[in-house]
């Protein structure tokens, strides 16, 4: 098996990382299954009172492996797709969920943050959903969350224009709480992890579930966008998009 995805327990924290540093932590398939079952592991782990979800050094993730999509296309097995799966697992966790990001945040890599309870960015980060140009549409729920976290002109340009933000931009959008020095990235992500593992677990609990309030909305928002999503991925947009990153691939190896 690759190591793409390692996840750890540690003093009360889970840590899952993303890990193929080549591929800018594009997300494979098997990367989301195995983040899943990582969840679901750390959801029945009584010493578990916190999941950290970390990149490698300049990038946390690059989104969606696009070779994975072309494939999905081609084949038409959109029923299948395991992102979909991790992405109920995210929005339904029961730990309280940190991210730690230094660099690239693209696609799933952004809006997989938004139902993160706490993120730490690095100066360096950025984040950036390019759904429309690649001729797919928002997913995670984020066409719900978005405009909720960073009312409707920002989320626009962010998940309709394909605008980036940067760490700084990012921490007034209220995605990001906090923004270090690389160097300083995992440090104070896993001090956050490790604050909030230390706190009394059913105070804590209750006051997530208040906090995140009716996670039922989300998930219906995320699986009308998964529909559609699945729908897009076979249009004629955005199988043009997806040829055009792999020929750009293919051109730098010759
Ligand atoms: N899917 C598959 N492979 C990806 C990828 C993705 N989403 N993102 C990066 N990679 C691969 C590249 O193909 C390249 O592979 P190679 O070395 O075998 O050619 C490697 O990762 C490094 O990427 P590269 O493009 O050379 O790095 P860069 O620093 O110039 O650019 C990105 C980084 C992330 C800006 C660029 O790779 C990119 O735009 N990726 C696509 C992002 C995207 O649209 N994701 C889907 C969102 S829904």
């Amino acid at each position: 098996m690759n190591d793409h995805i390692i996840s750890t327990v540690a003093d009360g924290v889970m840590t899952i990382r993303m890990n193929r540093p080549d591929k800018k932590n594009a997300l494979t398939g098997d990367m989301y299954a195995r983040m899943a079952a990582a969840i679901d592991q750390a959801n029945s782990d009584d010493n578990v009172r916190a999941i950290l979800i970390l990149g490698t050094p300049g990038a946390f993730s690059a989104g969606n492996d696009i070779a994975d999509f072309m494939a999905i296309a081609m084949s038409g097995k959109r029923d299948s797709m395991a992102v979909f799966d991790f992405l109920e697992r995210i929005i339904m966790a029961e730990k309280p969920l940190v991210a730690g990001v230094d660099g690239l945040a693209i696609g799933i890599g952004t809006t997989m943050l938004m139902h993160c309870d706490y993120v730490v960015s690095s100066e360096a980060s950025l984040l950036k959903t390019p759904f429309v140009d690649l001729g797919l549409v928002p997913e995670a729920g984020s066409s719900l969350i978005g405009p909720q976290l960073m009312g409707h002109h920002r989320a626009f340009s962010l998940l309709a224009m394909g605008e980036g933000l940067s760490a700084a931009d990012g921490k007034e959008a209220g995605i990001i709480n906090k923004v270090v020095a690389s160097s300083e990235l995992e440090t104070s992500a896993r001090a956050a992890a490790a604050d909030i593992a230390e706190k009394p677990r059913q105070a804590l609990e209750l006051t997530r579930n208040l906090i995140r309030g009716d996670r039922s909305k989300i998930l219906k928002r995320m699986r009308e966008e998964a529909e559609m999503f699945g729908e897009r991925l076979d249009s004629d947009e955005a199988r043009q998009a997806f040829t055009a990153f792999m020929n750009k691939g293919r051109k730098k190896a010759s």
